[in-house]
């Protein structure tokens, strides 16, 4: 499934907050059909290099790539019209909400582009139906479609936040940490997903995750920070036995069993 092609291209970001070097001179790229891992201790610059990439955080340095263009400077919501979509760190849902609601709201706002003026209004609604059940379905969440996300699981939660990022149709989606506080049986069940965003969906995914074991047997390429800066990158193969990454987990225990 994967190709040679760069879809999101990354070069020399540095991201500055008062005197941190966030992220310090970092080039990431990613290519289509892969499924890219960003690892690194807490604090290393993970969630501030996706803010540079996704378009909330704009860099001191350096230039993003997206499908061959240059949107460095561009916001958010034109990255997402490109075909980047994100989930974050801190849930984005809206708790009060049911399941079938938030991801609506997703597909709806979306929808509202994608078929104003080209389709009448019952079949424009018809359509924005069948995206939210299809949307509820590929993630296995549907039979909670009904009950407040307040109520549900934390994975649950994650699962409808992967379905939300999806309604703007991505081609590239970014994770920040899906699986964080999570127990075994829900990291499993996002573990699943993510396979099937490639491998039902033809998707290409770039996350977050502290879990080596899953790191490692999920990412195709891995890209490693440490204080800011670029530690490592390679195959799982070539991460697992780099001694510059297991030195700088050291104390976290998180090589201890891979
Ligand atoms: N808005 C901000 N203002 C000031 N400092 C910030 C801001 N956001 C992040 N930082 C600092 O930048 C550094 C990198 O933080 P970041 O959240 O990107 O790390 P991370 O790798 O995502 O960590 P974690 O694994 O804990 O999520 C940290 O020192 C953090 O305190
Ligand atoms: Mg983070």
């Amino acid at each position: 499934m994967a190709s040679d092609g760069v879809l999101l291209d990354a070069r020399g970001i540095t991201k500055v907050f008062g005197g941190v070097r966030a992220v310090d001179d970092v080039s990431l790229r990613v290519q289509t059909g892969t499924l890219h891992a960003l690892i690194g201790p807490n604090g290393a610059g993970k969630t501030t290099l996706f803010n540079t990439l996704s378009g909330y955080a704009r860099p001191e340095r350096g230039t993003v790539v997206f499908r061959g263009t240059d949107v460095t400077r561009a916001p958010n919501w034109q990255r997402v019209r490109m075909g980047m979509g994100r989930t974050f760190q801190t849930p984005s849902v809206f708790p009060e909400l049911t399941v079938d609601e938030n991801v609506r709201l997703g597909v709806r706002a979306y929808a509202r582009e994608a078929f104003r003026l080209r389709t009448p209004r019952g079949e424009a609604a018809a359509a924005v139906d069948r995206r939210v059940d299809e949307l509820l379905g590929f993630v296995g969440i549907t039979g909670s479609r009904e009950r407040s996300l307040a109520v549900l699981s934390a994975g649950t939660q994650r699962l409808c936040e992967i379905a939300m990022s999806l309604s703007t149709d991505p081609a590239l989606v970014l994770l920040d940490e899906p699986m964080a506080g999570l127990a075994e049986s829900e990291t499993d069940r996002i573990i699943t997903v993510i396979r099937d965003l490639r491998e039902r969906l033809g998707l290409t995914v770039l996350f977050v995750e502290h879990n080596m074991r899953v790191v490692l047997s999920l990412a195709d390429r891995i890209t490693v920070l440490d204080r800011g800066k670029l530690l490592a990158e390679g195959t799982p193969d070539d991460i697992a036995a780099n001694p510059a990454v297991r030195d700088a987990y050291l104390g976290e225990g998180v090589l201890d069993h891979v």
